[in-house]
């Protein structure tokens, strides 16, 4: 670790850390709800936990972007940080509208459109928080004495998602409309500019952890950001297909999102090509494996299982079953907790100076995680190929069907299980590396820059 201010991220990563643990618990309320064992119904119901479970999934990936942001643009804009102590008041703010959301839930004050519940005056609030962010991290990397690739894919990531954001605070009489425009926060996040900061910050470990030089790095990274705006933008209609709108969404739609596997494709190959060729065996496995396992569970997640309902004829009948489900946990744990994941991994030891890279449980969390979730999303799939075939295909009854499929929860909730160890272990590890120190700053833990300078 180079500054000072980078130490900033510890405390974005250890918030993320804690949303991620609620939103664990919220799971696990659900999983029981679902094999009938329900006894917080009065105070959480299913909908009330599913709002809060997925809103706090977004908020903690977006808490660790952040947290990766502060970490990486000082260091490849080369200064300090701008305004650090804009970052805390920052972080503070962040975690009170989280909160006060959540609390908003549970009183059951909220908008009735998935992902996007938060109540209206608290997306003003994101909004400000938000654009703080960005001229903090945009002041710092303008006034840098270098200005990489890696920086400026990750800050357009990042102000993209935000300008994507106010589509969604638009309020329409008509449903379809409002079906519309939710997709262009949605979709175009998870399936656009988030693949831009996934990309950023995936190179940036890919240059640290691999030692392949930057210029081919960041060459590849070119590739990806244009397979995924290809893809990816037009790929929107795959929402569109019976909501309303015109036709000819279903040949669009159809398309171009059965090409959004593409990106994902590549950063996989990027990533194992990378480290492949790169002869530098650096001493944090652990945070290697989970770029490389970030790259490939995207893959898996996202394009697999994505391109599994996306062509018209199919997604007829999966829209809206338990196949959504299975195919949004794989992708969101792929993609976006593992590179946060990943990015954890490989800065705890920078930041506080504890080389706990290649211990037991570093590498039992990984695989446990890994594996509970795939357990998971199997479980998931099972119940939806059934919820498929019996309600939409042989027209069963809504609940009836949901009373068949009950017991593909029990085997969700032992793979949950798995997972949550794996989880557990992961923070275990996190927190036995104590705080951040002074005396990291500029140690060159890992022989980063002694390494980079050898070479030049
Ligand atoms: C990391 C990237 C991705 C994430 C995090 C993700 C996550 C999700 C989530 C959470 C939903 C449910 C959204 C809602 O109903 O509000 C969804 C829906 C969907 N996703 Fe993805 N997805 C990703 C990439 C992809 C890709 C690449 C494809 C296609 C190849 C795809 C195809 C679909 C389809 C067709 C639906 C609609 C399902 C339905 O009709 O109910 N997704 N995705
Ligand atoms: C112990 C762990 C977990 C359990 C027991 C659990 C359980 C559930 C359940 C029961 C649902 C509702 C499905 C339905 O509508 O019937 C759900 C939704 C969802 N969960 Fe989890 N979950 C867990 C962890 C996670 C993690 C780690 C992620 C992301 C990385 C995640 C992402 C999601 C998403 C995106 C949805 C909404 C899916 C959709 O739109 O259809 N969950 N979860
Ligand atoms: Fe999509």
């Amino acid at each position: 670790m180079k500054f000072q201010t980078q130490k900033i991220a510890y405390w974005f990563f250890a918030s993320a850390m804690l949303l991620l643990t609620l939103q664990i618990v919220y799971g696990f309320i659900m999983g029981f709800a679902r094999i009938g064992m329900d006894g917080l119904h009065e105070w959480i119901p299913f909908n009330t936990a599913r709002a809060v479970h997925t809103n706090l999934l977004v908020v903690w990936l977006l808490t660790g972007f952040m947290g990766s942001a502060y970490y990486i643009i000082p260091e490849e804009a080369n200064r300090e940080l701008e305004w650090p102590k804009l970052a805390y008041l920052q972080l503070i703010s962040l975690l009170l509208v989280g909160v006060a959301a959540i609390v908003c839930y549970h009183l059951n004050i909220w908008e009735g459109r998935k992902f996007l519940e938060i109540p209206r005056p608290l997306d003003y609030l994101v909004v400000v928080n938000v654009l703080v962010f960005l001229a903090n991290i945009g002041v710092t990397l303008w006034k840098g004495t270098q200005h990489t690739t890696t920086s400026i894919v990750l800050y357009m990531g990042l102000l993209f998602a935000a300008l994507l954001y106010l589509p969604g605070m638009i309020d329409f009489d008509n449903q379809t409309l409002d079906s519309f425009y939710r997709w262009w926060v949605v979709h175009l996040w998870v399936e656009g500019v988030w693949e831009l900061i996934m990309g950023g910050i995936l190179c940036f470990l890919l240059i640290k952890l691999t030692g392949v030089d930057r210029e081919v790095v960041e060459k590849w990274l070119y590739i990806i950001v244009g397979l995924t705006f290809l893809s990816g933008i037009l790929g929107t209609g795959h929402h569109y297909y019976y909501i309303g709108t015109p036709k000819y969404w279903l040949v669009i739609g159809g398309i171009f999102s059965a090409l959004e596997p593409l990106a994902f494709l590549g950063m996989a190959l990027y990533a194992l090509a990378m480290a492949k060729k790169g002869g530098r065996k650096h001493p944090n496995r652990i945070a290697l494996t989970w770029s490389l396992g970030c790259a490939i569970m995207s893959f898996v997640g996202a394009g697999f299982l994505g391109i599994a309902h996306t062509i018209p004829q199919v997604n007829m009948y999966t829209h809206g079953t338990l196949i959504t489900a299975m195919h949004g946990h794989l992708a969101f744990w792929g993609a976006y907790a593992m590179i946060v994941l990943a990015m954890i991994a490989y800065t705890l030891p920078q930041m506080t100076g504890r080389k706990l890279w290649d211990t037991s449980m570093a590498n039992w969390a990984f695989w446990t995680s890994n594996i509970g979730m795939v357990a998971m999303t199997g479980a998931l799939a099972a119940a939806g190929i059934t919820q498929v075939v019996l309600e939409r295909r042989l027209g069963l009854d809504f609940l009836a069907v949901q009373k068949e499929i009950e017991m593909h929860f029990v085997g969700m909730l032992l793979g949950a299980a798995l997972f949550t160890v794996g989880i557990t272990l992961f923070i275990i590890t996190f927190f036995r590396h104590g705080l951040p120190s002074d005396e990291a700053v500029g140690a060159d833990v890992a022989g980063d820059t002694a390494w980079a300078a050898s070479k030049s």
